[in-house]
C-alpha cells in the first residue's frame, strides 16, 4: 500500500474522431457518478483535435481532466504540423505525454528532445508525464534498468515541474499483451523513484511512477498492487469508458 494518490491516464494515440465525445462524456458521468475523482486524478489524452471538443463537452465539472500526447519545445514560430505546449494549454489540456516510445521511434525524439517538451510544459502550465522503457532487445541483454535510468536522467528537468510524473513502459509490452513479471515491473519501480529522490530530495518520492503496457481491466488490480506503482499509463484499454473506467475502480480498490 502506497499513500499515493493514484494517477490513471489514458492515451488515445491515433484514434477518435469528433463522434468520441460521446465516449469521453459517457466516461466523465460514469466517473462522477462514482466519485472516482475523490480517490484518484484520471486523464485521458485524446488526438490534439479532440482535445477542445472534449474541453466543451464538459466545461463544468470535469471528472477526467485532458492531457495531449505530445508538444514541440518551442512557444509558436515556423513548426509546420507542430503544437506547442501553450496551443495545448489553450485548448483545454492540463497534461501532457512527454518521449513516448512510439514518438522515440516514428519521430526520433531523444532524450534532449523530451527535456526541451518538458521544459515548454513546465513553462505552459501543464503537467508532464515522461515515458522511459526498454526495449527486448535491452532487457534481454540485461540492461533494461541501464536504459530506462539513462532515459530519465536525459529528459527528467532539473527542477521540480508541479505534478510531474514519470511513466515506466517497456516498449515490447505496448499493445502485445504482453507485460512484465511483477518482480520485474517493481524493481524498476524501485530504480526510477531512487533516481527521482535522488534528483529532487524527498519530494521525488512523492512522484508518481506509472506503469504502461497492456494494462487491461484483468490486470490493472494486480499491477496497481504492487509497491510503489502509483498509476498507469493505458492505451488500448483507454478508448471505451468500459474498460478506462474498470481500471480506474480497480486503482481505487488497489490503493
Ligand atoms: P497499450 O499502450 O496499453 O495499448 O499497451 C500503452 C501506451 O502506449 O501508453
Amino acid at each position: 500500500m502506497t499513500e499515493i494518490r493514484p494517477l490513471i491516464v489514458g492515451n488515445w494515440k491515433m484514434n477518435g474522431l469528433q463522434s468520441a465525445v460521446d465516449e469521453y462524456k459517457k466516461m466523465t458521468m460514469t466517473a462522477a457518478s462514482e466519485n472516482l475523482r475523490d480517490a484518484i486524478d484520471l486523464v485521458i489524452c485524446p488526438p490534439a483535435t479532440l482535445i477542445a471538443p472534449f474541453a466543451t463537452a464538459h466545461a463544468s465539472e470535469r471528472s477526467i481532466a485532458l492531457g495531449a500526447q505530445s508538444c514541440h519545445a518551442a512557444a509558436s514560430g515556423a513548426h509546420t504540423g507542430d503544437l506547442s505546449a501553450e496551443m495545448l494549454a489553450d485548448a483545454g489540456a492540463g497534461w501532457v505525454i512527454a518521449g513516448h516510445s512510439e514518438r522515440r521511434a516514428d519521430h526520433g525524439e531523444c532524450d534532449a528532445d523530451v527535456s526541451a517538451q518538458v521544459a515548454a510544459a513546465a513553462r505552459a502550465g501543464l503537467s508532464p508525464i515522461i515515458c522511459v522503457g526498454e526495449t527486448l532487445e535491452d532487457r534481454d541483454r540485461g540492461q533494461a534498468l541501464d536504459v530506462v535510468l539513462g532515459q530519465l536522467a536525459g529528459s527528467a528537468p532539473a527542477a521540480i515541474v508541479d505534478d510531474l510524473a514519470v511513466a515506466y513502459e517497456p516498449v515490447w509490452a505496448i499493445g502485445t499483451g504482453r507485460t512484465p513479471s511483477s518482480d520485474d515491473i517493481a524493481e524498476v519501480h524501485h530504480a526510477i523513484q531512487a533516481a527521482l529522490i535522488a534528483r529532487y530530495g524527498p519530494e521525488g518520492a512523492a512522484m508518481r511512477v506509472l506503469y504502461g503496457g497492456s494494462v487491461k481491466p484483468n490486470n490493472a488490480a494486480e499491477i496497481l498492487r504492487l509497491e510503489p506503482v502509483g498509476g498507469a499509463l493505458i492505451g488500448g484499454a483507454s478508448l471505451t469508458a468500459e474498460s478506462f473506467i474498470a481500471i480506474a475502480q480497480a486503482a481505487r480498490e488497489a490503493f
